[in-house]
Order: structure tokens, then sequence, then C-alpha cells
């Protein structure tokens, strides 16, 4: 366990966590100064262009200088997500975790491709991976980008034992093969793995409305999944993530020019609400003004998202 800056707030090494199970919401609520975890985007840069990524719009990487900024802003948050783009597109990864390991744990999702390079840097400084993967190879290769270079990366984490979990972004045609992507995960040893709805944002608003299914149907497909993870004995666990007014803005997302948003703000333009800039706004003025703090809380109480 490591404690972190927030009194009570513990991080789990071995889940990957915060360990919030003592703590009510209501106490949470009025204590709680600031998010409980933030994702940094690095950089914009990808080496693939999903079929649904939220986040090709273009701009330019921020500086170190700039990322030291957005640090010193970011005082006391508990879990800091770096994220993209790719962020292991950027050369200097190793300096950016090096502004933010000390006093952040650090989590990335990663499209997996750069992992090789990166391995040390990742395993000394105890950062916990996600990699996105859509189920078989022609699924990922179809949807995402190429399978053969996602599994290399995976392999990577897995030689040197680095826990990793897994992401899926479910669509009407990756439906079929859901079963087919727990099982792998489990055969991965991947400690989680996160199912999640397309966001229409980016990529995402050129799929066939048809792709998007409904949140019936997710929950039926969850329950699917409860059944087989019983029958088959996965020990991975599984979440699924719905878009509803339970997880509306749930996260609270730093786009590389500093602008902070709280994401995915279902009723608002590219489904962001603009709360401040971290050139210029310390965490806690953000937090003040941040209309979804319930829901950020209850995502780490267990209650936002479909757990099976
Ligand atoms: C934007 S990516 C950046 C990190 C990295 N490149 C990756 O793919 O994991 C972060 C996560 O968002 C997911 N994602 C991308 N577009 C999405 C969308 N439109 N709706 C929901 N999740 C999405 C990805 O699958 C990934 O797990
Ligand atoms: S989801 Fe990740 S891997 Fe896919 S294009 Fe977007 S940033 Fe790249």
């Amino acid at each position: 366990m490591i404690n972190t800056n927030l009194e009570n707030v513990v991080y789990n090494n071995e889940t990957h966590r915060l360990n919030l199970s003592n703590i009510g919401i209501d106490e949470l609520l009025s204590n709680l100064d600031r998010p409980l975890s933030v994702i940094l985007q690095i950089t914009r840069n990808c080496h693939f262009n999903c079929e649904f990524c939220s986040e090709k719009d273009q701009m330019p990487d921020p500086s170190l200088d700039e990322l030291s900024l957005y640090e010193s802003h970011l005082k006391d948050v508990p879990r800091i997500f770096l994220s993209g783009g790719e962020p292991l597109t950027r050369n200097d990864f190793k300096e950016i975790v090096d502004i933010f390991s000390k006093k952040h744990i650090l989590g990335l999702p990663t499209n997996a491709v750069a992992s090789e390079k990166n391995i040390k840097v990742i395993k000394d400084n105890h950062i916990s991976v996600n990699v996105g993967l859509d189920g078989p190879r022609a699924i990922t290769s179809r949807v995402r980008g190429d399978y053969d270079f996602i599994m290399k990366g995976v392999r990577e984490f897995i030689k040197n034992d680095i826990p990793f979990s897994l992401t899926a972004v479910v669509l009407r045609s990756t439906l079929d093969s859901i079963l087919y992507t727990c099982q792998m995960a489990d055969a991965l040893g991947a400690k989680k793995m996160k199912f999640v709805l397309p966001i229409p944002k980016g990529n995402a608003l050129n799929l066939d409305k048809c792709e998007y299914i409904t949140e019936e149907e997710a929950l039926s497909v969850c329950d699917r999944i409860a059944e087989a993870k019983e029958k088959f004995d996965w020990k991975t666990v599984f979440t699924f993530s719905i878009w509803n007014e339970n997880t509306n803005g749930y996260s609270i997302l730093v786009y590389p020019n500093g602008k902070t948003y709280a994401w995915p703000a279902l009723d608002y333009q590219d489904k962001v609400l603009l709360l401040g800039d971290l050139h210029t706004d310390t965490i806690e003025e953000i937090w003040e003004r941040y209309p979804y703090k319930f829901n950020h809380i209850n995502k780490y109480l267990g209650n936002g998202v479909k757990i099976i």
C-alpha cells in the first residue's frame, strides 16, 4: 500500500485501485478539495487511427516546462493518467515521468506499440498500464490498429512482470466476439478488462449509427459476461462503462494545451465542459467549478460502472 497525500485515500499497489472502502460518499464530498484522479493528455500524436477515437484533433505537444507548470497546479492529486493520443510516442516520456512520479501514482493508457523501449521507466516507476485491445485479431485490426504489434507490446509487459489491464470500446460489430475477448483477457492474465461504450466525439462521430448499442443491450451483455465468467472461472475483473446520468462528466480531462474539462459531459459540444486552464488555475479552483463531483467520487466507490 502507498499512502497518498490525501488523508484516508490509500492506493493498493496490487489491484492498482484507490482504496476508499472505509469512507462514505458524504464524507468524501464534504472533505475533498481536489479530484482523486486526472487524465492528462501529453500528446495528440498516435500510430493508429482507431475507428472510434475521440482524440484525433491535433494540437502541439506541451513542453516539459509547461508540464512542470501543470504538475505544480495538480498538487496532491493522488493519481494522474498520462494519456493522449498515444503517450509513448513522446521521445521524452522518461523526463515526463520524472516530473510527475514523485508526487503522484501514474497510470498509462497505451496502444502498447512502443512498450519495449519504455519498459524500464514503466517498471521502475510502478506505472499501471492499460492497453487498448478490442478483441481477436480480425476485430482489433479492423477497428483499432495492428493486433500483432499490440500483442507484442502486451507480451513485453508480461515478460517484465508489469501488471496491466485492458480496455475495449464495444461496438455492435464487435459484440459477437465479446466472450472471446474476455477469455483473452483471462488467458493473458489481465487484472481488469474495461468495456466502454463509444462516446460520440472525433472519429466516433463517423461510426454508423447502428454501432452504438443501447443501455439495455449493454446490460444484457453484462449478464452474459457474468454467466460466462462463473462457468469458465475467469479471474479477470470486468467492468462496463455505460454513459448515462451516473457516469456523466465523471472524469477530469486536461488537453495538451492545458484546457481542463469535465468528460464525458454528455449534454455539451464535443462532450466536454470547460472548467479552467492549468497554465493559470490550480486544481482546487477547477474542482470548485466542477459540477459532477458526486459522479467522480461514486466511480471510485464502484457505483458508477457495472462491475462483473
Ligand atoms: C484516447 S485513448 C489514449 C490512450 C491510448 N492511445 C489508448 O488507445 O489506450 C484512451 C482510451 O480511450 C478509449 N477511447 C478512445 N475513443 C473513445 C471513444 N470515442 N469512446 C470511448 N472510449 C474511447 C481508448 O480505447 C483508450 O482506452
Ligand atoms: S484510441 Fe488511442 S490508439 Fe486509438 S487512435 Fe486514439 S489515441 Fe491512438
